[in-house]
């Protein structure tokens, strides 16, 4: 073997190699891509409804997408069990092997600049989700994304709901005060969603003219066990003077519905209302339980996420190629649901993804 032959069987041995593990836009001479797509995904708690359901619609869209286009890709889903530094080791584990796209439902929305900087310096692109950042972290650097909602938006479909169900029935004001006697059930303190969807769905029932009256207000995690233990304690306090339930979540509003069950005072009893648009939450409108919710597309939210992670992944520009993004955010809108519309919402919701 010369040494010109041996020089060139290396060149060309690199060469497979670089192909192969390198460039992840690599093509076969079929033009098939040929490499695998790693994407981890960090979940503030893996028990969380919402969370959860959104992650198993990630599992469903990458077996599509990989038939789609037979690149492999693989997805590794960990629970950050509501811890930042659990959170943090996780991201490091992704880092240290070479994960393509870093998904983060951050535990502590306000430290994201920590998670950003690892990526940064090795070049990974990260997509936050469901638990918004401030600004300043997203703008660190361009390979950082958003997706998630307007939670404006959701709150005021929320207060709709209630001024539509009045207009339908001004029975809901059961003392005829001309008020309604109300009780809000809140999200995590620090999530953006639960301000914003508390102060917004207050103020478009007040904008239409109908006077609120607030009897108490708590925090109760997006939890439906410590929804129903608030809601017991407000039974306790204020009985059958509640006219409405505001909760900034559906899992929140089904405690509301378990304790007032549990009270025998679900009949007849006050209007309760939701966000998210859950599975249970669906069911529950449909049993006449829960007056109405407003939907969180949790499937189109992870199709956002991996369309733009794949894109990230193959070194490309999700600006450039996805119709959805328009600079470093993605936002899916909300809409009403009802008795009305609750059944074409659970089909689709148990529909595959198509
Ligand atoms: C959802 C909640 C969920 C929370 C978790 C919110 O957008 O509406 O149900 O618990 O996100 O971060
Ligand atoms: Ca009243």
């Amino acid at each position: 073997m010369t040494r010109l032959f041996l020089k060139r069987m290396t060149a060309l041995a690199l060469c497979l190699l670089l192909l192969v593990f390198a460039s992840s836009c690599a093509e076969d001479e079929t033009g098939q891509q040929l490499e695998t797509i790693k994407i981890g995904v960090a979940t503030y708690r893996s028990d969380d409804t919402f969370v959860a359901s959104l992650c198993e619609d990630l599992e469903n869209l990458v077996k599509e997408k990989e038939n789609e286009t037979g690149k492999k890709i693989i997805l590794n889903v960990v629970d950050g069990k509501n811890s930042q530094s659990n959170q943090n080791d996780q991201v490091d584990t992704f880092i240290a092997q070479s994960y393509n796209v870093i998904c983060v439902n951050p535990v502590d929305r306000t430290v994201a600049a920590v998670i950003v900087d690892k990526a940064k310096r090795a070049n990974i692109p990260v997509i936050f989700f469901n638990r918004e950042p401030v600004e300043e972290d997203i703008r660190m650097w361009d390979k950082v994304y958003y997706v998630g909602t307007d939670a404006k938006e959701s709150g005021i479909l929320e207060g709709q709901l209630i001024i539509d169900a009045l207009k339908a029935d001004p029975g809901i004001d059961r003392n005829g005060d001309g008020k309604l006697q109300y009780v809000m059930l809140e999200g995590e303190q620090a999530h953006q969603d639960s301000l914003i969807r508390t102060e917004y769905s207050v103020k478009t029932i007040t904008a239409a003219n109908i006077q609120m009256e607030k009897l108490a207000n708590d925090t109760a995690s997006w939890q439906r066990s410590l929804g129903a233990a608030k809601m017991r304690s407000w039974i306790d306090l204020y009985g059958g003077g509640i006219e409405v339930v505001l909760s900034n979540n559906d899992d929140m509003a089904l405690g509301a519905i378990d304790a007032l069950k549990e009270a025998d005072m679900l009949e007849g009893g006050p209007i309760v209302v939701g966000i998210d648009g859950t599975k249970a939450a669906l069911q529950s409108i449909l049993d006449g339980e829960l007056y109405g919710s407003v939907v969180n597309d949790a499937r189109k939210q992870a199709q956002a996420m991996l369309d733009i992670g794949c894109v990230l992944a193959a070194g490309e520009n999700p600006q450039e190629r996805l119709r959805v993004v328009n600079g470093q955010y993605v936002r899916v809108s909300h809409r009403v649901v009802t008795k009305e519309n609750a059944q074409e919402e659970l089909d689709e919701l148990l529909s595959p993804t198509e």
